[in-house]
């Protein structure tokens, strides 16, 4: 059973494992949701990540998806509200009108409903900004995330995909402005995807005591060693992106490194890698995705694996 630990500053305790949740409504469908979710509960993953938007890239989907996978399997189940942390965001296009996207006081108000509504709850544990947005003033947003702060609908705030300045800014606007603060960032951060978290954002969460919840931890499945030179992609919904980004030089040599790694630890390389991020200064928790039981088993016990793959790999 995986441990709990406090979230930065916040209340909440999580698992070193939060368990994503993009995939449900996409290449999961509801049944092997389900298995996942209860598979992450049994081996005590309580945190849980969703999204407004995911799946809504899906034909026929208009968003929503995953969150309504989740609240169907709360109430199906019947597990105790409060022996989980869940986690959603806002700012994607969620339809057509002006208001449809975007982190307007307008567009937050009515998105957190119906990500409530969806997930068959009347609170969130944590509620991101999903990535910014420069037509909006900072005040607005801030000050329509303290609103449903102190309205009870959202315990803590978060963001993802923000740049050092930015989140700094957006601290410094909090403080003068005495409103709920961003307490998490959820960074895209791996093994080869390492300096934009690394040279600014890393110490800024170190020294404002920002929780980090890395996402991509597998660089969406190529750190998994399934993506090698001169053999067929994998199937995956994900293989064209993974090609472009991960298969180069550079990543092919991180992978024989990991390999290493592993093959002298009786690990995989899924688990080294997630390792390796749990081990990282001011990482929290790491926020893995799985297509499948037997791929999520595989992960979680990366949990179990001591911190030596931090040294290794540097
Ligand atoms: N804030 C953001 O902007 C943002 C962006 C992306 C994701 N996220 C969050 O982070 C979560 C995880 O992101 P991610 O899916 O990109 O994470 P990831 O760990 O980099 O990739 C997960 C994918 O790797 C493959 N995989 C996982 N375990 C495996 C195993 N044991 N063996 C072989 N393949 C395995 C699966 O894809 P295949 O089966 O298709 O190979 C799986 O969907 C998401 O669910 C979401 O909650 C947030």
């Amino acid at each position: 059973m995986m441990k709990h630990s406090q979230l930065g500053r916040t209340s909440l305790h999580v698992s070193p494992l939060c368990l994503g949740t993009m995939q449900f409504g996409w290449t999961a469908e509801q049944a092997t949701a389900y298995d996942i979710l209860a598979a992450a509960r049994e081996h005590g993953c309580n945190f849980l990540d969703t999204a407004n938007i995911y799946s809504r890239w899906v034909d026929g989907h208009v968003g929503g998806e995953s969150e309504t996978v989740i609240g169907r399997w709360l109430k199906e189940t019947a597990v105790p509200r409060d022996s989980m942390v869940i986690a959603s965001k806002v700012r994607g296009r969620m339809g057509e009108g002006a208001d449809d996207e975007g982190l307007s006081r307008a567009h937050i108000h009515r998105e957190v409903e119906n990500s409530l509504r969806r997930l068959q709850t009347d609170y969130l544990d944590l509620y991101l900004v999903h990535w910014p947005d420069e037509e909006t003033p900072l005040e607005e947003t801030l000050g329509a995330l303290d609103d449903l702060v102190q309205a009870g609908k959202v315990r803590y705030l978060g963001c993802s995909n923000f740049p050092a300045w930015l989140l700094m800014k957006a601290l410094w606007v909090s403080d003068v402005a005495q409103l709920a603060r961003f307490d998490v960032l959820q960074p895209h951060y791996n093994l080869v995807h390492r300096d934009e978290f690394e040279r600014e954002l890393r110490p800024l969460c170190a020294d404002q005591q920002i929780a980090v919840t890395p996402y991509s931890p597998l660089a969406k499945g190529f750190l998994t060693g399934k993506y090698r030179p001169d053999t067929p992609l994998p199937t995956s919904s994900r293989a064209q992106r993974v090609q472009a980004s991960y298969m180069n030089e550079t990543g092919f040599a991180v992978l024989d490194g990991v390999a290493a790694v592993a093959a002298e630890h009786d690990a995989t390389m899924a688990q080294v890698a997630i390792a390796w991020l749990l081990a990282q200064p001011t990482v929290a928790s790491v926020i893995i995705g799985a297509n499948s039981v037997s791929q999520l088993t595989e992960t979680l016990y990366a949990a179990a694996l001591p911190p030596l793959a931090a040294d290794l790999l540097r």
